[in-house]
């Protein structure tokens, strides 16, 4: 049997031209961001989150460095997905309490007066897990109910972890994409806020501020490329679902570095690669993939890119990149096992797969093209982001205790 190569790839050259791109400024000053973490590092239980070095994968590899930052256990929710969530609801309750002119405090926004003020109020979300689990977990910062949408593949173990804290569970008979049109319906017969983390026509704010929440993880790598003595990263490997991840990360270097931006690569599974699609068809805008999305990376399952994502990641995406479920898998045993001297990470299917990408791109002949052109080699430091630990324990055996997804052995190193 033949099986999918481990990368697929399509060039956006336009985005080599372009120095400074409308989209990634309006986002990502260094006034909001900074303005973003100042709300995060109120949160009780905050922590930066670390940024993990790979030096001794980097060397065999070919690399400078390989640089993790490791989302596994930002604030013991399993995934990044939370720093938008809070920081959209934060925005939201802002609005409603009609208080522009000044920031409110973590303690403001979490009180008895806000929550007295703002009345009974339900928050609700779609999800394929991760950012339910975030928005469950700020609502209830908060005093208030969520309810969250997820579809029939999402596993028992992700449902448990929502309900958890302190959500109602609807199942939906259908994709990702389904259960954000259903929950959307729902809200509006219910009166229920919903905090998404992809945007439509006319529902552009929440997406927004849930982007901007992320900025905090690179605001904090910055940091930790400072007390390495680094000023940047010279590339980046971003995992993609609708998009909104990618398009922070790489909206944030673009807007702060210009044309001395690092080199990005945006990376999805070929079963649900949404992005990949928009950018082979060409004509600047998001095209939406057509399938069961059924790949193991269950936070990448979506097939409608977020057009507000979109709109940055066809600015400053170089390479998009499509990989099939055992890049993912590999990516996780290669974190789970180390080599000696290098830190031991938990990722799970959607955090690992640049990872398995980056060794692939690397080790193949036949990839020689693609690393000239990103001009990869012994001076490049490449930035990662483990976007989610072991979310989906039964899963995690599987692949990492059991060799499930294992490399099919054409593609395996000789
Ligand atoms: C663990 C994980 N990584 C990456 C992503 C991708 O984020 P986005 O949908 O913004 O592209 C998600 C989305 O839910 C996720 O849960």
């Amino acid at each position: 049997m033949e099986h999918t190569q481990p990368i697929e790839w399509v060039h956006n050259e336009r985005a080599g031209s372009i120095h400074n791109s409308e989209h990634a400024e309006k986002l990502f000053s260094n006034e909001i961001t900074q303005q973003v973490r100042a709300f995060h590092s109120q949160i009780p239980g905050y922590r930066v989150s670390p940024l993990k070095g790979l030096s001794g994968l980097a060397n065999m590899l070919g690399l400078g460095g390989i640089w993790v930052k490791d989302e596994s256990d930002r604030l013991h929710l399993g995934s990044f997905k939370v720093l938008g969530g809070s920081y959209a609801i934060y925005q939201a309750v802002r609005e409603l309490l009609g208080i522009t002119d000044r920031e409110l405090t973590f303690e403001e926004l979490t009180s008895e007066e806000t929550r007295k003020k703002l009345g009974d109020m339900t928050f609700a979300a779609a999800t394929d897990g991760n950012h339910g689990r975030g928005v469950a977990w700020s609502a209830r910062q908060m005093g208030f109910k969520s309810i969250i949408y997820v579809h029939k593949l999402t596993s028992q173990s992700r449902i448990d972890s929502i309900e958890k804290n302190g959500a109602k569970v609807v199942v939906i008979d259908g994709t990702y994409d389904d259960a954000v049109r259903q929950v959307n319906e729902d809200a509006q017969a219910n009166g229920w806020q919903i905090i998404s983390d992809t945007a439509w026509p006319g529902y552009e704010d929440i997406p927004r501020w849930v982007m901007q929440g992320y900025a905090t993880m690179f605001t904090e790598a910055q940091e930790g490329f400072s007390a390495v003595g680094m000023m940047k990263p010279t590339h980046i490997f971003v995992q993609a679902g609708v998009g909104a991840l990618a398009a922070t990360t790489i909206g944030f270097y673009a807007e702060r570095f210009g044309a001395e931006r690092p080199k990005t690569v945006v990376v999805e599974p070929d079963l649900a690669a949404c992005l990949y699609l928009s950018a082979q068809i060409g004509d600047g805008e998001p095209h939406n993939f057509e399938g069961d999305l059924e790949t193991i990376m269950a936070g990448l399952a979506c097939g409608e890119p977020n057009p507000v994502a979109w709109d940055i990641l066809w600015d400053c995406t170089d390479i998009f990149m499509k990989c099939p479920d055992y890049v993912a898998a590999k990516g996780m045993r290669v974190y789970g096992v180390p080599l000696a001297d290098d830190p031991f990470i938990v990722s799970g299917e959607s955090g690992a797969v640049t990872l398995g990408a980056l060794s692939f791109l690397m080790e193949r002949p036949e990839y020689a093209e693609l690393r000239e052109a990103l001009e990869l080699g012994p001076d490049s430091h490449v930035l990662l982001v483990n976007s989610e630990g072991n979310t989906d324990p039964e899963d995690f055996r599987r692949i990492v205790w059991e060799g499930g997804d294992s490399v099919p052995h054409e593609y395996r190193k000789a």
